[in-house]
């Protein structure tokens, strides 16, 4: 069993797309097990993706990330960082796939609609960042 981050992110929050993404997620065979509605402060936002900070785009994508509310969501499953990453598509929806949660819900590279975790480091940090361990049920 496997754990990933997955983030809805302020896009799919505004296009009222919640509820088709989780039902996509539970339709895949990925459990949830902890779940948080928040709005991340430009801080909080930073933070969470401080790996990118010398990028062109960090101003850009943590402006856009603290901009609106957003769901984060432990997933749980076999191979579910994988998984995730094949049900949500490439980062930029104009090469995603047909049927994936990015060709489906995002506008563009930056408002990208959903997250997720990359590798099995990254999700047990990106997880920690959010959610207390008595959280993950
Ligand atoms: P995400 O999976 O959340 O991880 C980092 C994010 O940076 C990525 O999705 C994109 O939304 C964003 N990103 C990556 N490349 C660019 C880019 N060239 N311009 C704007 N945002 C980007």
């Amino acid at each position: 069993m496997e754990r990933t981050l997955s983030i809805i992110k302020p896009d799919a929050v505004k296009k009222g797309v919640i509820g088709p993404i989780l039902a996509r997620f539970e339709e895949e065979g990925l459990r949830i097990c902890a779940m948080k509605k928040i709005q991340m402060s430009k801080r909080v936002a930073e933070g969470f993706y401080a790996v990118h900070a010398e990028r062109p785009f960090f101003g850009e994508l943590t402006e856009f990330m603290s901009s609106g509310p957003c769901v984060v969501i432990a997933l749980e499953g076999e191979g579910a960082i994988l998984a995730n990453r094949r049900i949500m598509g490439a980062t930029n929806p104009a090469e995603a796939a047909d049927g994936t949660l990015r060709k489906l819900y995002a506008d563009s590279i930056g408002e990208n609609a959903v997250h997720g975790s990359d590798a099995p480091e990254t999700a047990a940090t990106e997880i920690a960042y959010f959610f207390a361990g008595t959280e993950l049920l």
